[in-house]
């Protein structure tokens, strides 16, 4: 009796022990038809903002202008290489304040999807991994590999804990409510078979093994993803979407609003209307979730920007990079946003029916079996022709390449391609902000020279540089005999430099002698061109510049870059001669990046040349002037159309990495919203520099005193630098 006493004690106590230990009911879960948060179904409206890609002190008004846009959430990944610059050692604070982003988030009524990654794609440097990483022995990334496992793992818990202790999961009170890991593997598992099949494997046990309070777990564009997963789908339509598992909700986590920059490429636009459309249609084809790839893109700042693109990461997206409403896509879609959410009642809680009232056109009807909701969508996707449809014995008149929504069934609310916002005319006006400026020229080094570094052969940038520095000195001596016949003839040597990429200048006994770029499509390159040569010692400095690091690509991290053997020398008595085996003294980064002449502290410690000496056009030349900050509120910008190419800092801030870089590659032409949209489609700005202007967010100057660095790699003229006003007419 006693032990049966005992046993029943026992027995309570087992009880109360699972139940407090058991799980707390999951308040974010799904069905087919979308996500339930605390037990309220619903069509999910987001938007991409990426956190350092605007300034802290942007951010409120960003996220305000998201949720009066009609948004439920926010998208954005979480960048690795912000967060880990060094092993173990982690920064979270200015624009990689995460936790202060995410509160803000919250404090302005939006829900948060988490795309940890850490691989995040997202034309941002190196797809979001630090650069050391690949110098981990034995490291490949995105595989079955052991360094990069423990490594993604590492990170990946770092970040689930950090959101954990700060409550930032919605069961605990936070904002959060899915997370991603990963992003498009299923491309990268499909080329690379096993291997990349037992790391999706991996992740995803690894990732649903963390606490992150019963959250669901998104993968994008992994089609065969593992369970728990959900996939997703990215692209600019994605109506015909069916998720791999059919009881998870139809996601769209990327709907791109337009397309990157990349430096000499046009900046490509895509239209309000055709956005809507692909809203539209996704989402009365049971689509429940979707997401603007861009809803802010933001800026670039410094050297962030991964390969060849632009400083500007605007995006054609919701609001322009400055943050302000780009119109009329952000009024236009968020009209679009209340319809949808008239018709939420109906549209999660049935099914459509599909009628075809033409060869093109459509009605797809949701009618809920309780509550009388009904919403009907009237699609015409003919891109070219309107067209009078019958239905429900009344007629109606569809634009080319449209759906009419109309939430309850019987009035027409809107049409994606009725657009009745306006765009202003915005015009970048001048300041009386006098630059008055300062010049210093830098010279190349020599062999030997205390700061360089002298090895045998020719070694990769990356693995000098560890991408510290965009810029890495290649130099040697040459001697020429006496008697080489091009002496007497005046026939000059072939010099030949092949490089991975991306930039190469080649100086001749300190004077610049040719200079060669890569682009985005071909980013290695040969520089090929007679050189001046004297009898005796020559110096042959070659200056390589890398134009950020790839995002994406088959196994990137063994990719190379910068200059490569065989470099020659031909037109010689001896023919042809390679100069890759002999000694080559290397320099990381431009001297001036050392003596922090881009600081305010750093800055004296050279003698400026100014007034009369102030020199101009001329190659690696740092320049400085300091400014006092305009009044007003209206967004900040530098006219760099006068300058070649290189690097810009404001009281040491990393504005941005300029190069009208204008190629006039691409076709601009006449843009119709109708038919599909190709990021090929709606281009402008061809034959005009890829960009000119550079935001100044103004919460980096102080009232007086501001300093701005610029160093001109190749020869720009500092005098046709502006400071402007974005200004809305
Ligand atoms: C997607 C990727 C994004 C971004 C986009 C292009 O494939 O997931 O991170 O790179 O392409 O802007």
């Amino acid at each position: 009796m006693v032990m049966f006493k005992n046993c029943r004690r026992h027995f309570v106590a087992v009880v109360l022990f699972l139940l407090a230990c058991a799980p707390a009911r999951a308040k974010v879960t799904y069905d087919d038809k979308g996500f339930i948060i605390n037990g309220q179904k619903k069509i999910l409206i987001s938007g991409s903002i990426h956190y350092p890609r605007s300034t802290p002190e942007m951010w409120p008004d960003i996220l305000k202008r998201a949720k009066e846009g009609g948004l439920d959430l926010i998208q954005t990944y979480v960048f690795w290489n912000g967060h880990e610059p060094s092993p173990g050692k982690y920064y979270f604070e200015g624009r990689y304040d995460l936790v202060k982003f995410l509160k803000l988030a919250h404090q302005a009524g939006l829900y948060v999807h988490l795309r940890i990654g850490p691989y995040i794609c997202g034309e941002w440097n190196y797809g979001g991994f630090p650069v050391w990483l690949r110098y981990v022995p034995g490291m490949e990334f995105r595989t079955d590999n052991k360094p990069f496992k423990v490594a993604m793992q590492g990170f990946v818990e770092k970040i689930v804990n950090m959101m954990t202790s700060e409550k930032m999961f919605e069961p605990q009170g936070g904002p959060i409510i899915m997370n991603q890991i990963e992003n498009e593997y299923g491309p990268v598992q499909w080329e690379i078979g096993a291997p990349g099949k037992a790391y999706a494997k991996w992740f995803t046990q690894m990732a649903a093994g963390l606490n992150t309070a019963q959250l669901p777990w998104i993968v994008c564009k992994q089609e065969d993803a593992p369970p728990p997963m959900i996939d997703a789908c990215n692209g600019f339509y994605c109506e015909s979407f069916r998720p791999h598992n059919p009881n998870t909700p139809k996601m769209f986590t990327e709907l791109w609003t337009a397309w990157y920059t990349a430096f000499g490429g046009p900046v490509p636009r895509r239209s309000a209307e055709d956005t809507a459309f692909s809203v539209a249609k996704f989402v009365q084809n049971n689509g429940s979730y979707f997401n603007y790839y861009m809803f802010h893109g933001g800026t670039n700042f410094g050297r962030t920007g991964a390969l060849f693109l632009t400083t500007s990461y605007e995006y054609d997206a919701l609001l322009d990079e400055y943050g302000l409403p780009n119109e009329p896509k952000y009024w236009h879609l968020a009209e679009l946003h209340k319809v949808i959410k008239q018709a939420e009642p109906a549209l999660v809680s049935s099914y459509p029916k599909v009628t075809w009232l033409g060869k093109n056109q459509e009605a797809h009807v949701f009618s809920a079996k309780t509550g009388g909701h009904c919403a009907l969508f009237l699609s015409n996707s003919d891109p070219q022709n309107a067209a009078k449809v019958s239905f429900w014995n009344k007629q109606y008149n569809l634009p080319a390449w449209s759906v009419s929504i109309f939430p309850d069934c019987k009035t027409e609310a809107f049409n994606t391609a009725r657009v009745h916002a306006r765009a202003p005319q915005i015009k970048m006006v001048r300041t009386n902000t006098i630059l008055s400026w300062q010049s210093y020229i830098e010279y190349p080094p020599s062999v030997g020279d205390k700061d360089t570094q002298v090895t045998d052969g020719i070694w990769d940038q990356v693995g000098m540089t560890r991408d510290a520095s965009d810029y890495l000195w290649y130099t040697t001596d040459v001697n020429i005999a006496p008697n080489e016949g091009f002496l007497k003839d005046g026939k000059e040597p072939v010099l030949t430099v092949p490089s991975g990429g991306h930039a190469l200048y080649v100086f001749i006994n300190g004077q610049l002698a040719g200079t060669t770029y890569g682009t985005l499509a071909n980013p290695k390159l040969t520089y090929s061109g007679g050189v001046k040569l004297k009898a005796g010692v020559n110096k042959i400095s070659l200056l390589s510049a890398t134009i950020g690091l790839p995002n994406v690509g088959k196994h990137y991290e063994q990719w190379s870059y910068g200059i490569h053997a065989p470099i020659s020398l031909s037109g010689l008595n001896e023919g042809k001669r390679d100069l890759s085996k002999q000694k080559w003294s290397y320099r990381v980064g431009m001297k001036g990046e050392s003596l922090h002449l881009n600081t305010v502290s750093g800055s004296s410690s050279v003698g400026w040349a100014q007034g009369a000496h102030l020199t101009y056009k001329h190659p690696l030349t740092w320049y400085k002037a300091t400014f006092n900050a305009p009044d007003g509120k209206e967004p900040l910008v530098l006219d760099m159309g006068s300058m070649g190419k290189g690097l810009v800092w404001i009281n040491g801030e990393g504005v941005a990495r300029h190069w009208p870089a204008n190629t006039g590659r691409g076709k601009c032409g006449t843009c119709s919203y109708g038919g599909f949209y190709s990021e090929t489609k709606c281009l402008t700005n061809c034959g005009q520099p890829s960009q000119r202007w550079y935001h100044v967010p103004r919460s980096w100057l102080k009232p007086t005193g501001n300093l701005l660095v610029v160093f001109e790699e190749s020869g720009g003229d500092p005098k046709g630098i502006s400071l402007v006003r974005r200004t809305k007419l």
